[in-house]
């Protein structure tokens, strides 16, 4: 007869373990009853990196070391700072030791992840210097390109910008019979945009004016690395494309025309393909290319830029900036004063992502698979309130920030308190529900990445108000839909309908805006899931 549940707790604790479950006591330390597929510290810690010429640059970046396990699962980004990027298949079970060697607190976030509450770096499980937090979860996703970083509240944004972000890549059996490419033609792209000074230290934290607005570079890296050039054969290739930046959206196109070909999104893959003449890819979300250069002669150079948009830089930031005491007043001075040295490229601006050159011919025998995967598709009338969608509003309220009372990005004009939880934030556990985002904020519209903790979701609609009909054309047909999603944006205006189901783990997770600085100034809330 199997023990009563609290039977056995209390014999998994007098020896010392953890129960399975691992509640909220247990979490981050380690259970010696857990037996990793993977055994891995990552020490994230301070750098010193060779980006250009001349002065090395300070970076931030998780060192791994291996404790147990195949190492072919744990490899550096090559030449980056970002990383490292972990290999895990469906059901393995991964302990992570977060060594904190930095300054300050820190905790990591598997996004994208399904995980226990207590393993999701929730901004009150971070761990301050010289501390240790022992994550230990199984994978239970399915393959995919999911990414993790910090999670800590108020410093999220400036750790991630100096160059802590890794990539957790799972596969299953799904993905290996699909036909993909692999090994070095299976290519992750972590794409972010930054600013140097002249002494080629990374600028931040930026003005009060891109605290509201959100931090936007002067130029675009790919994996740590500015002008990024891919040399390829005459073959196909798989580009995962993560958007790590802090706050940019890409509206991501081939130079010469020839149509994306998408294959996947946040949750790993689509059904099947689909071409686009672009993709929109806000801040927090991935999309992975087919990319087939096989018709290419050797030679043969081409560029993925991101093609200009519009209707995301509506003009009223330098009215919402100010910082401390400023106001509403003093925004638009400070704004026009600095916008030269802080704020190179606004959002929306064209901007050359990667080149690349074809360089050698090899023959090629992939064919584009017509099937990529298969998934439950959620209906709406399955949901539990497919009548009365549960509705988050991105709002603009006054509110105590870092720089004192000010405006501030929330929903439904709150922010994010540790323990706060609003009535429609409790979350009924393992119910189908739709919800609605609305990004109505006229007339201080921006474009938010929303991004929910705990589950994958599917959208199932978009509307746009009118007034913001022309930005929303400009990007509309680069939005990917089909698949699961884990962050999704929100253009001004913009209304985004989605089924979503937590039937994994109850406890507390968090939404937010995947704009860093948004985040970090309370544009994030709890959820409770029960
Ligand atoms: Cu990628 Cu809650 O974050
Ligand atoms: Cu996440
Ligand atoms: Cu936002």
């Amino acid at each position: 007869m199997p023990l009563p549940a609290f039977l056995a707790v209390v014999i998994a604790l007098s020896l010392g373990g953890c129960p399975t479950n691992r509640p909220a006591s247990c979490g981050g330390k380690l259970d010696p009853n857990f037996e990793p597929t993977l055994d891995l510290r990552l020490r994230a810690r301070a750098a010193e990196t060779q980006i250009f010429d001349g002065a090395a640059t300070r970076t931030l970046g998780f060192e791994p070391e291996l404790i147990s396990g195949d190492s072919a699962r744990v490899a550096p980004i090559a030449g980056s700072y970002l990383g490292p990027i972990i290999r895990a298949r469906t059901g393995d079970r991964l302990r992570i030791r977060l060594q904190n060697d930095l300054n300050e607190p820190t905790i990591i976030h598997w996004h994208g992840m399904r995980v226990p509450a207590d393993e999701d770096g929730h901004p009150t499980a971070a761990i301050g210097p010289g501390k240790e937090f022992v994550y230990e979860f199984e994978v239970r996703d399915r393959a995919g390109t999911y990414w993790f970083h910090p999670h800590t509240h108020g410093t999220t944004a400036s750790q991630v910008y100096s160059g802590l972000a890794g990539l957790l890549l799972v596969s299953d059996d799904e993905e290996a019979a699909a036909g993909l490419p692999g090994g070095d033609h299976d290519i992750p792209l972590i794409i972010q945009d930054r600013s140097f000074d002249a002494d080629n230290q990374l600028v931040y934290p930026p003005h009060s004016g891109q605290m509201m607005d959100g931090f936007l570079g002067d130029q675009v890296l790919v994996n740590g690395q500015p002008s990024y050039q891919l040399s390829v054969a005459t073959q196909v290739y798989r580009l995962r494309l993560v958007n790590g930046s802090n706050s940019r959206t890409y509206k991501l196109g081939w130079s010469d025309g020839t149509s994306f070909v998408a294959i996947a999104t946040d949750g790993g893959l689509l059904e099947t393909p689909v071409e686009r003449q672009y993709v929109t890819l806000g801040p927090g979300e991935r999309i992975e290319a087919w990319a087939d250069f096989s018709g290419r002669s050797v030679g043969t150079q081409l560029t993925l830029e991101s093609l200009a948009f519009s209707g995301v830089d509506i003009g009223m930031d330098g009215m919402m900036s100010g910082g401390a005491g400023g106001g509403m007043h003093g925004g638009m001075k400070v704004r026009a004063e600095t916008a030269q040295s802080v704020s190179g490229q606004p959002n929306g601006a064209a901007l050359t992502v990667l080149r690349v050159v074809v360089d050698r011919a090899e023959p090629e025998t992939l064919v584009r698979p017509t099937t990529l995967s298969t998934f439950t598709r959620y209906r709406i009338e399955d949901a539990v309130n497919a009548d009365s969608p549960r509705q988050f509003s991105v709002t603009m309220s006054m509110a105590m920030g870092m720089g004192g009372m000010g405006m501030s990005w929330g929903f439904d004009g709150r922010q994010f308190s540790e323990t706060g939880v609003a009535a429609n934030e409790i979350i009924p556990f393992d119910k189908l529900e739709v919800w609605e985002l609305v990004n109505e904020t006229s007339p201080m519209a921006m474009n938010h990445p929303i991004h929910i903790h705990g589950a994958q979701f599917q959208v199932v609609g978009r509307s746009v108000s009118d007034a913001y009909m022309a930005g929303w054309e400009s990007v509309r047909e680069g939005y990917v839909d089909g698949g699961w999603k884990d962050t999704v944006l929100l253009m001004p205006g913009e209304r985004v309908r989605l089924l979503i189901r937590f039937g994994d783990f109850a406890g507390t997770y968090v939404y937010h805006c995947h704009n860093l600085e948004h985040s970090d100034s309370g544009m994030m809330r709890n959820l409770r899931i029960e």
